[in-house]
């Protein structure tokens, strides 16, 4: 099975799944495709010798240079990891169900767009929550909004800063997505 990764900025999330799936026999991480010129994601690619595919925003969304080039690499399983846009239509309706995205907080609640970064773990200290978490899902034309494919949650202590919930929620972040990914990539034939 062939998998995209999709990222604009560090692509630490991409450097797991690229990390879990490098001696993999039944998957691969194929290319990696960003919007940004200056993304670190890039670099990592390069390290795992992994193509990669700039594209230029005005271009993702009045053209079909995107997913044709994903049509060309016969990629099953398209893996939002950082990736700051809102998904096309043409794209979606080119990959039914077969995009995912991660978001650092337990969806519906600190979404949306505008929605990433500290500003969802500000918002979460704020709001004053006691659990935090991430959650895995099916991406559709709203930010945040698709169905919830997982989720993992851990406790906000009392003092925790928003450095600490941060780390924590990336941790779980790091763990569980090339697993998702796995499991997803079991269930297509
Ligand atoms: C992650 O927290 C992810 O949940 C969100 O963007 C962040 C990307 O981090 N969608 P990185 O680029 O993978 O380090």
């Amino acid at each position: 099975k062939r998998i995209a990764i999709f990222a604009s900025g560090s692509g630490s999330n991409a450097q797991k799944i690229m990390e879990h799936f490098k001696y993999a026999d039944h998957a691969e991480v194929a290319i990696v495709l960003s919007n940004n010129p200056d993304a670190y994601v890039l670099q990592r690619a390069d390290n795992f010798e992994i193509p990669s595919h700039l594209f230029d925003k005005t271009a993702f969304y009045e053209t079909d240079e995107v997913v044709d080039l994903l049509k060309r690499l016969e990629i099953d399983l398209v893996v939002l990891a950082g990736f700051l846009l809102l998904v096309p239509d043409n794209l979606l309706r080119a990959f039914p169900n077969k995009i995912i995205n991660i978001h650092p907080a337990l969806l519906p609640k600190f979404g949306g767009k505008g929605m990433y970064g500290d500003r969802v773990h500000k918002a979460v200290l704020s709001a004053g929550e006691k659990e935090h978490g991430i959650t895995i899902h099916f991406v559709n034309e709203h930010f945040d909004e698709g169905e919830h494919i997982y989720q993992a949650r851990f406790t906000v202590e009392e003092n925790d800063t928003l450095e600490v919930i941060k780390f924590k929620g990336q941790q779980l972040e790091h763990v569980h997505y090339p697993k998702v990914i796995e499991n997803l990539l079991k269930k297509y034939n």
